[in-house]
């Protein structure tokens, strides 16, 4: 199965959940369904809340378990009695058998496999070699803003940061960036759902021309090893990726270490240009805040708002049966506003020092294996977003990704405002 196959079968699984959920007009009785309407795109926070007032666990007309309680979203994805199969946050039991071939989808022992295989690569301290690359990227990055004083934070620094991180782990060449860039670019648009021929045609030509960029640079890596994550799979006398798995976990990780670090980038900006105060205190001090700040954006607005699971055997939950092969949508933006795990929720701030962790790269053994890189990208381009950009705005309207479960901007327009005229 080609990556277009899988993918758009991904996809399309969501589109189709909600044309099903509108025909059959359950999309304004139903909070679950309603999060898919573009008029809570701007904040399903609100909805959440209604949710929250259902109960602890609630079924959802589309007939799956919804929650937004912390502790169940924990338990959930915690649990091993469920299994990840990120296809099935759709219902539609017709697009569930081919994404096992990526490791977000597949349980121990391959899960154990494959992870072990690229784990030692994204620990903190592995990922502290991209630090040099990640400053000087965002530092080229900046210099048109400055000189401008006006950019669109996700085409000038949120998206063509992480690709050139994510094209320097796979030891991508430069005359084949470009390409890579505008095919995940596609991927990473279509997460939420292919809606129209166009776009279909669209993904399609991306991924059959990630799936030959990729076959290509596996088969020059085998050639002309370096020293990047790639080389190091293909040489492995071990042998612990098949040579057909190597496909889908290159695309799993390239779609996954994408699309999430510009959101959270681009989350982390908005959510502290709209709270000034916060904006200051990140200016007055951005080393030592601007790691809080990040950190505070993946528990109020995280970038992956969902995640999915199926039950294995029959559980019962918070007093609610759930039968085998019934799913479970842990609504992750819903639980890190839970105020039995954070006192005052909805309140912005980086100085809270919670004593729960937030759920925004889940849990269990599909807890993010990439969730220091994000971190390190976030932070330092915060850091000197806050350094060499303190009187930085928001500048007109901004516009939103259409989705129900990657929450970000497709653009976020800034500018850098004049110093305030001195006094006489
Ligand atoms: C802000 C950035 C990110 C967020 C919010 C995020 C979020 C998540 C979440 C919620 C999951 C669990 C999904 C589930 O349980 O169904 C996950 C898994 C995963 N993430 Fe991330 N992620 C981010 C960045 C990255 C990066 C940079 C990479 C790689 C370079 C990455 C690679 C993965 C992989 C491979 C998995 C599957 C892990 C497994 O199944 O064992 N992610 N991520």
């Amino acid at each position: 199965m080609s990556t277009f196959d899988t993918f758009l079968r991904l996809t399309r699984g969501v589109y189709r959940r909600r044309l099903s959920l509108a025909a059959n007009g359950y999309l304004h009785a139903d909070p679950d369904a309603r999060l898919h309407l573009p008029a809570w795109r701007e904040d399903p926070y609100a909805l959440y809340d209604q949710l929250r007032h259902r109960g602890r666990l609630s079924r959802s007309r589309s007939g799956a378990w919804v929650t937004v309680d912390h502790e169940i979203c924990r338990e959930v994805l915690r649990d091993r009695r469920f299994g990840a199969r990120p296809d099935r946050l759709t219902v539609d039991e017709s697009l569930s058998d081919d994404f096992e071939t990526s490791f977000l989808g597949m349980e121990p022992p391959d899960h154990t496999r494959l992870r072990g295989a690229i784990r030692s690569d994204f620990d903190p301290r592995a990922v502290g070699r991209y630090r040099d690359l990640v400053e000087r990227t965002v530092d080229e990055l900046l210099r048109p803003a400055e000189r401008n004083r006006r950019f669109d934070l996700m085409a000038g620094l949120a998206r063509p940061l992480p690709l050139a991180v994510m094209s320097a782990v796979f030891g991508i060449p430069d005359d084949q960036r470009a390409g890579f860039h505008r095919s995940a670019a596609v991927l990473g648009g279509a997460i939420d759902g292919v809606r129209t021929m166009t776009q279909a045609a669209r993904l399609r030509t991306a991924t059959l021309t990630l799936d030959r960029l990729f076959d290509d640079l596996i088969a020059r890596r085998r050639r002309d090893p370096g020293d990047d994550l790639l080389s190091r799979l293909v040489t492995d006398a071990a042998g612990e990726v098949g040579a057909d798995e190597l496909l889908p976990l290159c695309t799993l990780l390239l779609v996954a270490g994408f699309e999430t670090t510009t959101n959270l980038i681009g989350n982390t900006v908005h959510a502290l240009l709209r709270h000034p105060e916060q904006w200051a205190a990140v200016v007055a001090a951005p080393g030592d805040r601007a790691a809080a700040a990040v950190e505070e954006t993946l528990r109020y607005d995280p970038p992956v708002q969902r995640a999915g699971r199926e039950a294995r055997q029959d559980i019962e939950i918070a007093g609610r049966p759930i039968r085998a092969g019934e799913f479970v949508v842990a609504l992750i933006g819903g639980a890190n506003r839970d105020p039995a795990a954070f006192p005052d929720p909805d309140r912005f701030d980086l100085f809270r020092s919670p004593a729960t962790a937030h759920l925004a790269f889940g849990g269990g053994i599909h807890y993010c294996i990439g969730h220091p890189l994000a971190r390190l990208e976030a932070t330092i381009a915060v850091r000197t977003l806050a350094e060499r950009l303190p009187r930085l705005r928001i500048d007109g309207r901004t516009a939103r990704r259409s989705s129900g479960m990657i929450r970000g901007f497709t653009r976020l327009p800034l500018r850098i405002a004049a110093p305030p005229a001195s006094s006489p």
